[in-house]
């Protein structure tokens, strides 16, 4: 391993944080690619009918891009990241801030996040998340955010599908299996990010145990996962 190519902890722990924290500002840019707009629509479209009626706790949530579609029919939504300067610009959506909250929160340690208007939590949300989780870690975080949600709740996690010529190519892949992008922000600064792309029978596997009525999605850049806790 050469002094850049850093471990799939200090990656998770330190290099990815500080990186979504620096991005802020410009990470919206991301979603103005014009190819990608069908499935954006059809994505806020579909968060949107899947929270109705929920109190939900949302990991990463980043700058709440998709907050004003998902937060609609929701009781209550309790927003957490890493990163003040994501949640910072959140806060500026058109929000119903009567039920939308945020806090600072480690999506590794959300058993330190209260339950505000619901104990526990019964729906959970993780937009473009799962893929910077460490495939040795993916069967703990899961079960770590399960625990933070009542039997029978609602799990919803979207993120991104690989695709040759439009995403950001995997630079390398560490021992574990992990892939790493090498991405640019605009002050030239360079940043070496895990990224990995789950397949649905990865998933079935981890979730095999605790999940009811999975059901994946497939759109042309992005995936949806969404099934019930038994
Ligand atoms: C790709 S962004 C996703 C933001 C948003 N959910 C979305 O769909 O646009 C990843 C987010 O993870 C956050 N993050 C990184 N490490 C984290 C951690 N350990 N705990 C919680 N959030 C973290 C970053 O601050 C960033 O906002």
């Amino acid at each position: 391993m050469t002094s850049s190519e850093i471990s799939a902890e200090r990656s998770t722990t330190e290099q990815m944080p500080r990186y979504y924290a620096q991005r802020a500002r410009e990470y919206e840019q991301v979603f103005d690619r014009p190819h990608r707009q069908a499935d954006i629509t059809t994505l806020k479209r579909w968060l949107g009918e899947q929270f109705r009626a929920r109190h939900v706790l949302e990991v990463a949530t980043g700058t709440g891009f998709w907050l004003p579609a998902a937060t609609a029919d929701a009781l209550s939504w309790q927003g957490t990241d890493i990163n003040a300067e994501v949640l910072e610009v959140a806060k500026t959506k058109s929000l119903d801030f009567d039920k939308v909250s945020f806090r600072l929160a480690d999506a590794y340690a959300l058993d330190l996040v209260p339950a505000g208007h619901a104990s526990p939590f019964d729906a959970a949300f993780a937009g473009l998340w799962f893929s910077h989780v460490p495939m040795q870690r993916r069967a703990d975080w899961l079960a770590q955010l399960h625990g933070q949600l009542a039997p029978g709740a609602l799990v919803v996690l979207m993120d991104n599908r690989f695709v040759a010529g439009d995403s950001t190519p995997i630079a390398r892949v560490d021992a574990e299996g992990n892939g790493y992008q090498v991405r640019s922000l605009s002050d030239g600064s360079q940043h070496e990010v895990m990224k990995n792309f789950p397949t649905l029978e990865q998933m079935q596997a981890l979730l095999a145990p605790q999940a009811q009525d999975i059901e994946w999605q497939e759109l042309d850049y992005f995936w949806t996962l969404k099934y019930r806790l038994r």
